[in-house]
């Protein structure tokens, strides 16, 4: 867990099902809804008995009763025996990451974040499952003039990554839309998530390790592009606000936590550490955006949500799992 507890949560669901536990998102979304009394099925393709990642993840969910773990492929497995009695399905599986999308991965990511959510929507409707709250991505709304992105802005995806997200969302909802589907579908758009076990490629996370390491940092563009950074608490707990209020349905923000620019991050860790971090600066990177910036009213609206946690605090406490965890700690980026 994080060194912040979530906010204290009126509600969590009986039974889940988290798709991608062993994942950033997913473990802590696992984690929190176990200790909240949740029966919790943790659904991921990474074997922690081989994946070191998918291990450090699932660390602290290991033998905790309630949680029951299963290692399994969603584009190939039987998903509906995982899904009998769950009051919900967090379906955070997916391949992440904005710049390797470009490569020759992008088959992965149209098949695990299109091919294999469009299974899981299958299984739900026909086992009747309730409700499915879907990981979406603020990538979907490409370059903005800076303003802030609201859900009813046209999404003009600038990556192939992007454009896989704003397929799983629209597929989602295209499930629920037809008559008689028994599943409510809400897609979290999650800007920028940092924190504790943050995958090791991206930026805050990277920027932690190489004040604490000495090692430099690349740094894509002038690092003047800016971030709405969403502490990894506040990100669960839209979650679960998204899975235990009845009237949500549809797309949703879940950021707005510290708008920030690169070097003001750097600036943090340098303060942190107490010493400059070495940057390496290298042409930016295709597809990534200068600004993303959540509009958090219907968030606040609809799920009585809003951020907590400030960019320095919540930068405090990652470096801090860091420092006391030397198996996460040990992940070079
Ligand atoms: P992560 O890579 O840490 O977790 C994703 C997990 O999904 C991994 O453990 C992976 O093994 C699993 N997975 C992928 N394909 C699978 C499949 N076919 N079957 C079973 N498991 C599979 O990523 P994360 O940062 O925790 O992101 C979780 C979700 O949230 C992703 O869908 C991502 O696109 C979305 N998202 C993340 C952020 C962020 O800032 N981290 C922001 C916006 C959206
Ligand atoms: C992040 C996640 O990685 C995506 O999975 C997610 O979908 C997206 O947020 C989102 O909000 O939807 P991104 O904003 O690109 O994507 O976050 P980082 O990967 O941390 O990158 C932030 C910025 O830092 C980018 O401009 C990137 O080019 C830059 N960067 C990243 C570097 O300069 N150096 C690095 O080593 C890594």
């Amino acid at each position: 867990m994080s060194q912040h507890s979530p906010h204290p949560t009126t509600a969590v669901p009986r039974r889940a099902v988290v798709t991608g536990a062993a994942g950033f998102i997913g473990s802590h979304l696992a984690h929190t809804l176990v200790q909240a009394g949740a029966v919790v099925v943790g659904v991921d393709r990474r074997d922690p008995a081989t994946d070191r990642t998918a291990a450090a993840n699932l660390a602290a969910l290991q033998g905790v009763p309630g949680y029951m773990h299963v290692t399994a492929d969603l584009l190939n497995c039987a998903i509906e025996p995982l899904l009998v009695d769950a009051d919900v399905i967090f379906h955070l599986a997916g391949i992440p990451g904005v710049r390797p999308s470009w490569g020759p991965q992008f088959g992965e990511y149209v098949t695990c974040n299109v091919l294999a959510t469009h299974r899981v929507m299958g299984a739900s409707t026909r086992i009747g499952v309730p409700r499915l709250v879907v990981a979406s991505s603020s990538s979907v709304y490409g370059p903005t003039d800076g303003g802030a992105s609201v859900e009813t802005d046209r999404p003009q995806p600038a990556s192939p990554y992007a454009v896989t997200k704003l397929a799983e969302e629209q597929l989602c909802l295209a499930h629920a839309a037809q008559a008689h589907c028994p599943t409510a579908v809400v897609a979290l758009r999650y800007f920028t998530v940092y924190g504790p076990r943050q995958r090791s490629d991206m930026f805050t996370h990277r920027a932690i390790q190489a004040a604490l390491t000495g090692q430099p940092l690349r740094l894509y563009g002038d690092g003047h592009q800016r971030r709405d950074f969403t502490y990894i608490d506040d990100a669960v707990t839209a979650t679960i606000a998204a899975a235990t209020t009845p009237s949500a349905q549809g797309v949703i923000n879940v950021g707005g936590g510290s708008n920030a620019s690169l070097l003001e991050v750097i600036h943090i860790a340098n303060s942190l550490v107490g010493r400059d971090i070495q940057v390496h600066q290298q042409n930016p990177r295709t597809g990534d955006v200068l600004t993303t910036r959540a509009n958090p009213g219907r968030a606040r609206e609809v799920l009585g949500w809003q951020p907590q946690v400030d960019l320095h605090s919540g930068m405090r406490a990652h470096m801090q799992a860091l420092t006391a965890e030397p198996a996460a700690y040990g992940r070079v980026a």
